[in-house]
């Protein structure tokens, strides 16, 4: 799929808003720059949030609340062993009810549960190319007719 500009981004953001349930796990791929964090946002503020949308880059995670679902945005960037994964209490986190995004979960492989759904961004001249692959029930479901 191509997103010509960032507002394709967002609307794609907000199509797929619309579908998370409960304990979802999203994968985010693609180099720095390529929309990860935009489509975040984008997802938070389509669910009416409204506060600030930063990168988590330094805090590894971010936690917000909206349309009565609970989000945990993860850039593990900067993660840099299993044991600062350990020390920060993350695996705590993934109770089956928060809603995840995970970007660069390579950083984190083993220590997070598997994609119910991924998307590949990639940067282009113009734009950005966009893939979107269901991995699992919940993954597919959430994709149905998307
Ligand atoms: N479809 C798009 N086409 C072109 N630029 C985009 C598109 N989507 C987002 N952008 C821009 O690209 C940048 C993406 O930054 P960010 O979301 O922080 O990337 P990441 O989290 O992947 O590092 C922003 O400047 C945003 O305005
Ligand atoms: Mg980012």
């Amino acid at each position: 799929m191509n997103l010509a500009d960032e507002s394709a981004t967002v609307a794609l953001a907000q199509r797929l808003a619309a579908r998370l349930k409960p304990g979802i796990v999203i994968y985010l791929h693609g180099d720095l720059g390529a929309g990860k964090t935009t489509l975040v946002r984008a997802v938070l503020n389509a669910l009416g949030y409204s506060g600030r949308v930063k990168s988590p880059t330094y805090t590894l995670v971010e936690p917000y609340n909206a349309a009565g679902l609970e989000f945990r945005h993860f850039d593990l960037y900067r993660l840099h062993d299993e044991e600062e994964w350990e020390a920060a209490g993350f695996r705590d986190e993934f109770d089956g009810h928060n809603i995840f995004f995970i970007e660069w979960p390579e950083h984190a492989q083993g220590l997070i549960p598997q994609a119910d759904v991924e998307i590949m961004f990639e940067i282009l001249s113009h734009g950005r190319n966009v893939e979107i692959r269901g991995n699992t029930p919940t993954g597919r479901e959430c994709l149905k007719q998307f």
